[in-house]
């Protein structure tokens, strides 16, 4: 393996809703969850069921073909999200690849890309230009298109009419959990309706439930012209979606295209999930055990912690000092969770976290600090 990622040190050998194990049987509370792909918890019974129905049929048939799946997924889509087109993809990135690239299809004459400061969009050229963080952008600038990232204060006062996107996560992961405020993502949304810029919402770790609603979107004020989902769709499995707004138009036939993108098999586990969503208990959970572990996280007397900030099952606790430390302890006490940026320590439940969950991973987390700041 390359060096890319270091090390936790854990293997894990087995798994099921919100915990998993170690080869020496050691059970750990996954808020962690794969970076958030794990959204549905591990080897979920109805996930399980669509992926073991759907290994017998053909796993992949490629993409000018049709596939019921394919079909009744799209319909359900857009049952909550009328009248969009989707393309179907393997990733999150592979979702913003897209949506980058039909942005610049549908405008074709503007020059501009927006993004904001703390983005992270991705790690892929197209995606890495749209993506913030210096020390991951530093050694491929000279390859990167052209992106300015600005505060998101900045942001409906930067679009114009040579403005052909504005990228936005409705609540920023990766970039230290930050959730845009309702006014300001109704601010940006006015501006791009004004010029004519594309509103792209990057929903690849806050959507699909996570924070609450269906689209997160919802939550940070934004009507996105295009809107990209991935991580959880599917409960882990790879697949990422790109929808936009019909009327808006079409790639031109070959501008764009995956050979894995839509395949049958993690279709049908995406679509069990789906359905899951649809039943309503995962969404109001999120926003239930979401508010309820933020309170325990507030509640949390320590020195170390400057902010509790999060919806639903996304949240942070930022620190001043550095979350590394504090992550590494609180897995020696069984409770996982990743960081976001330097100085947050990030949790990512997956739906069947409970109360109990909640209250051991605050405990772990207020023990881990005492024994930092010790
Ligand atoms: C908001 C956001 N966009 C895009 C990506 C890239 O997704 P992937 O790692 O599936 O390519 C991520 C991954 O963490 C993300 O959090």
């Amino acid at each position: 393996m390359s060096g890319l990622y270091g090390s936790r040190g854990l293997t894990i050998v087995s798994g099921s809703g919100a915990f998993v194990r170690d080869g020496a049987g050691k059970e750990y509370l996954d808020f962690y969850c794969g970076s958030g792909a794990a959204l549905f918890g591990h080897a979920h019974p109805r996930l399980r069921e669509a992926l073991a129905n759907a290994s017998g049929r053909p796993w992949t048939i490629g993409p000018g073909m049709g596939a019921e799946v394919r079909d009744r997924l799209k319909a359900r889509l857009n049952r909550l999200l009328p009248g969009r087109s989707l393309f179907y993809c393997n990733s999150g990135t592979e979702s913003i690849e897209a949506a980058l690239k039909l942005a610049v299809a549908l405008r074709p004459e503007r020059r501009k890309i927006l993004a904001l400061r703390r983005a992270f969009h991705g790690r892929t050229l197209g995606a890495l230009a749209l993506t913030f963080n210096p020390q991951y952008r530093r050694s491929w600038t000279h390859l990167l298109a052209p992106v300015l990232h600005v505060r998101p204060e900045e942001l409906p006062g930067a679009v114009d009419g040579d403005t052909a996107a504005v990228f936005v996560e409705p609540i920023q992961g990766e970039g230290g959990v930050h959730p845009l405020s309702a006014s300001l993502g109704a601010a940006i949304g006015a501006a791009c309706a004004r010029t004519g810029a594309l509103l792209v919402c990057d929903e690849v770790q806050c959507g699909w439930g996570r924070c609450g609603a269906f689209s997160a979107s919802s939550l940070a004020g934004l009507e996105p012209d295009i809107l990209c989902f991935a991580k959880g769709v599917a409960g882990g499995l790879p697949v990422g979606l790109t929808l936009w707004k019909k009327e808006l138009g079409d790639f031109a036939p070959g501008g764009h295209g995956s050979t894995y993108g839509g395949n049958p098999l993690v279709l049908a586990v995406a679509e069990a999930a789906l359905g899951l969503l649809e039943e309503g208990t995962p969404i109001a959970g999120a926003r239930s055990g979401g508010e309820y572990f933020r309170k325990l996280l507030k509640g949390i007397d320590s020195p170390l912690i400057a902010e509790v900030r999060g919806m639903g099952l996304l949240n942070g606790v930022e620190l001043t000092v550095k979350a590394a430390p504090v992550i590494r302890r609180m897995q020696r006490n069984g409770v996982l969770a990743l960081p976001a940026g330097p100085s947050v320590v990030r949790f990512l439940p997956p739906f069947p976290a409970v109360r109990e969950d909640f209250d051991r991973a605050a405990a772990v987390l207020a023990d881990a600090l005492k024994a930092e700041a010790a």
